[in-house]
């Protein structure tokens, strides 16, 4: 039981270990913030990367991302309520609603992540190189500019699953597919059968696709796939783009959408080839087609498997994407140019993204959950940490 003034939350030790400890409980530190009480906290395939130690992340970050709760104490300028169940996701700090619902102007402050663009800055709870803001897998978390950070949701628990996916995946998924120029009646293959990957096959299917693929080795991720009425394709098995084609006598899909990043395996799982998913996308994508990118690339990695991708540097057949006239659209998703729509959809009933949800656990299973997680067994596919 933590004490008044100190609460548990999970923070990074070392490369493939988080521990629950002791940390100082968030305080109201200016009259825009208000403290949460953290009801569910999502554990990330972003969050991956850091517990990896394949990013710059120091040891002591309190991670967590994807947040919701209930508002329990609130600065003297916010109109945010006490006692109002809100989701808290990336950060703007910024009061007014800038270009918004545009979106494009706040996308780039949140792709910049610093003050080059806009002159405001952007960040994310507990996120190495995304500013000073502690992480919500924890008791409590401090919400900046809360008026504009904090996203209401109706009271009750009907749809806590639902809405703590809003917070980052299906927003992420969403994107992902709007960032291939999809169109109602397209074909469209996923790589990556992940919380994201997911998402976007089931966006994709809710925006009128025709046929979706999804693409993985994890046979409990192809199972949530084909739950949703999506045609899982096993890279472990063989290529996936002969499957695919084949399939399709030899037609290539529509649009393509990279859900997997920088971590990409060989079919065998062992071998990171940071450019796989890239060429792939480009061979089974149709000519004047269309690639979403929402998977993660990074600029630094401490981790890579060649001194180029070391530096970021990723080899792919840009020839061929030239030739067959492709479009490439990527980056982070700016979570609030979608994520009030979709809760909407969620409260009408027709998005139930929670189908994606394999674990609900304790804040103190946090440690057993990052490691199952992290390798993928025992079908943990998205788990929700509540404290
Ligand atoms: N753009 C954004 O705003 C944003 C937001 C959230 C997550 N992400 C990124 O999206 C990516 C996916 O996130 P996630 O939570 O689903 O991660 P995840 O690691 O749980 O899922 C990735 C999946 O890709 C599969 N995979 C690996 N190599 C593959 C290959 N060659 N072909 C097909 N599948 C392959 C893995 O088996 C795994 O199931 C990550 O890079 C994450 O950092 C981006």
């Amino acid at each position: 039981m933590a004490s008044t003034t100190t609460m548990r939350a999970v923070v990074y030790e070392k490369p493939f270990s988080v521990v629950v400890s002791e940390v100082e409980k968030p305080k109201i530190e200016h009259p825009d913030d208000v403290i949460v009480k953290v009801t569910t906290s999502c554990i990330c395939g972003s969050d991956l990367h850091m517990y990896e130690g394949r990013t710059a992340a120091e040891p002591g970050i309190v991670f967590g991302h994807e947040n919701m709760g209930i508002v329990e104490e609130v600065g003297n300028a916010v109109a945010v309520r006490i006692s109002l169940s809100v989701l808290v996701f990336k950060i703007t700090d910024k009061r007014s609603l800038c270009c918004w619902p545009a979106g494009k102007h706040l996308f780039r402050e949140i792709v910049s992540g610093n003050h080059d663009l806009c002159g405001d800055d952007c960040s994310a709870y507990g996120y190495v190189a995304m500013g000073p803001y502690k992480g919500g897998q924890a008791e409590y978390v401090r919400v900046p500019f809360a008026d504009f950070n904090a996203l209401k949701l109706p009271p009750g628990k009907e749809h806590e699953a639902d809405f703590a996916l809003l917070a980052d995946i299906f927003p992420t998924g969403w994107h992902g597919v709007k960032l291939s120029g999809f169109k109602p009646g397209e074909s469209v293959a996923v790589f990556g059968g992940g919380p994201v990957g997911l998402m976007a096959a089931y966006s994709a299917t809710i925006q009128g696709a025709s046929e979706v693929y999804v693409v993985d080795r994890v046979s409990e991720r192809l199972a949530k796939a084909k739950e949703i009425g999506c045609i899982p394709i096993d890279f472990s098995k063989s290529d996936a783009v002969d499957q695919i084609l084949k399939l399709r006598g030899g037609r290539e899909v529509d649009r393509g959408v990279d859900a997997v990043g920088y971590q990409a395996t060989t079919g065998d799982g062992k071998t990171e080839q940071p450019n796989v998913v890239l060429e792939s996308l480009i061979r089974v994508v149709k000519p004047t087609g269309g690639l979403g990118i929402p998977g993660l690339y990074v600029p630094k990695d401490p981790g890579a498997p060649d001194s180029a991708a070391a530096k970021g540097y990723i080899s792919f057949p840009f020839g061929k994407l030239f030739e067959k006239g492709l479009s490439i659209g990527t980056g982070q998703c700016n979570v609030k140019m979608y994520n009030r729509y979709l809760r909407d959809l969620i409260i009408s009933g027709k998005a139930k993204p929670s189908f994606v949800v394999s674990h609900e656990v304790s804040l103190d299973k946090a440690p057993e959950a990052y490691d199952k997680f992290d390798r993928r067994i025992e079908g943990y596919t998205k788990v929700l940490l509540h404290p």
